[in-house]
Order: C-alpha cells, then structure tokens, then sequence
C-alpha cells in the first residue's frame, strides 16, 4: 500500500537521498537554494509518499520567506523516484500539500519550474518585480496565490524575495 503522509524531524536523511536521486549533486547551487539556508521548512505543510515498505518515494517541501514584505512560501524541492514518475504522485503531493495552507496568512506560493507542469495545480509566472536573490530564469519563476484570487496582485508581490525563519 502506498500514501502520503506527513514529513517528520526523522525522515530528512531519506529525503536527502530521493533528492540526491532526482536532481543529482548540483542541486544545492541553485537560486532556490539560498532561500533555504539559514531557513527552516514548515514540517506541517511538507507530505511525502511512501510505499508499502516505508521508503520514502516522493517528497514535498515548504520554506517561510518574504516577497518584500509579503509572507509567503517558498515550494520545493518537489521530486518524486524516477520508478514512481508520470503516475500522478507529484500532482497529488502537490494538491495534498497546499489544501493544508492557509492562504490568508501565506499570501503566495513561489517556486522555480517548469509552468506547463505546475500551472496545472494553478501556479502562474511571477510578476517582473520578484527579485530572487540570484540569477533564475523569468518564465520558471512561478507563483500560486489561491483560488480565491488567480489574477497576481502585482503591488503585493514586489521587492527582493529572503528567508523569513520567524513566520515559522
Ligand atoms: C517533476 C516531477 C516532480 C513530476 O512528478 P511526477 O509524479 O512524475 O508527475 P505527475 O505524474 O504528477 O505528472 C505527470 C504529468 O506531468 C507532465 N510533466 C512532468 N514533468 C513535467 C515538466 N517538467 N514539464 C511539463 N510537464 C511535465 C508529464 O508529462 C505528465 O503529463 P500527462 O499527465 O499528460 O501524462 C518528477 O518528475 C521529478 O521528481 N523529477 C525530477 C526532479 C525535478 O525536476 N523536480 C521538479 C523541480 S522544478
């Protein structure tokens, strides 16, 4: 039997390793990356899929930052084992996931990948004056804020984009 579950404190060195899987050594170079150091994730929002033996086959992480002075969060890394890929458990991870955030107190989600995918689950591209704190391609920067309001209030989401640990 496989589900999602929660992400708890002991799962991180199997996530570690599903990431290390999917994404290979480079990953800790990437702009998204800088929003995590000196960062925490929000275990509460975070899910993983497990399988019937307990290994963890997929995983879903949340950062607190500030978009100016906007809270928000930073979604990611999303990966899920390149066995279980093009079955729906990144979707789910993902619909799962952000029915547990409260969207009046996060007022974005934001995140670096690829728009044909994650528009799916209603993430548009951000507007021009999201600043990340290093080189990322425009059209992947991506943002998420709720069904309640698909058109992105650009005035909100404006300024430079840093870790926000004290919104945890
Ligand atoms: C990207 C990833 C998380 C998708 O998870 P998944 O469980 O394979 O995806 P799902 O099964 O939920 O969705 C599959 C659908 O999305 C599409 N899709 C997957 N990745 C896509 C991408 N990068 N761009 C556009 N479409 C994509 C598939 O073609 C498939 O389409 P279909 O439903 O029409 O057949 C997974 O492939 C992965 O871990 N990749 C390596 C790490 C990575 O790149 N993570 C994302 C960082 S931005």
């Amino acid at each position: 039997m496989t589900e999602i579950i929660q992400t708890k404190p002991q799962h991180h060195a199997a996530i570690e390793q599903l990431l290390d899987q999917c994404f290979g050594p480079g990953r800790v170079a990437r702009t998204a990356e800088r929003l995590r150091e000196r960062n925490r994730q929000i275990d509460a929002y975070a899910r993983l899929y497990v399988d019937g033996a307990a290994q963890v086959r997929g995983s879903i992480s949340y950062w607190p930052i500030r978009i100016g002075d906007t809270p928000a969060l930073l979604l990611g890394p999303l990966a899920v084992h390149p066995d279980l890929q093009g079955q729906g458990v990144g979707i789910a991870l993902m619909r799962e996931s952000m029915a547990q955030i409260d969207m009046s107190r996060f007022k974005a989600i934001l995140l670096v990948g690829d728009l044909p995918y994650y528009q799916r689950v209603g993430f548009a591209v951000a507007p021009e004056a999201v600043r990340m704190p290093g080189p990322v391609d425009a059209a992947r920067l991506l943002v998420y804020t709720g069904e309640a309001s698909p058109e992105i209030n650009a005035e909100a989401l404006a300024g430079a984009v840093r870790p926000a640990p004290d919104l945890c």
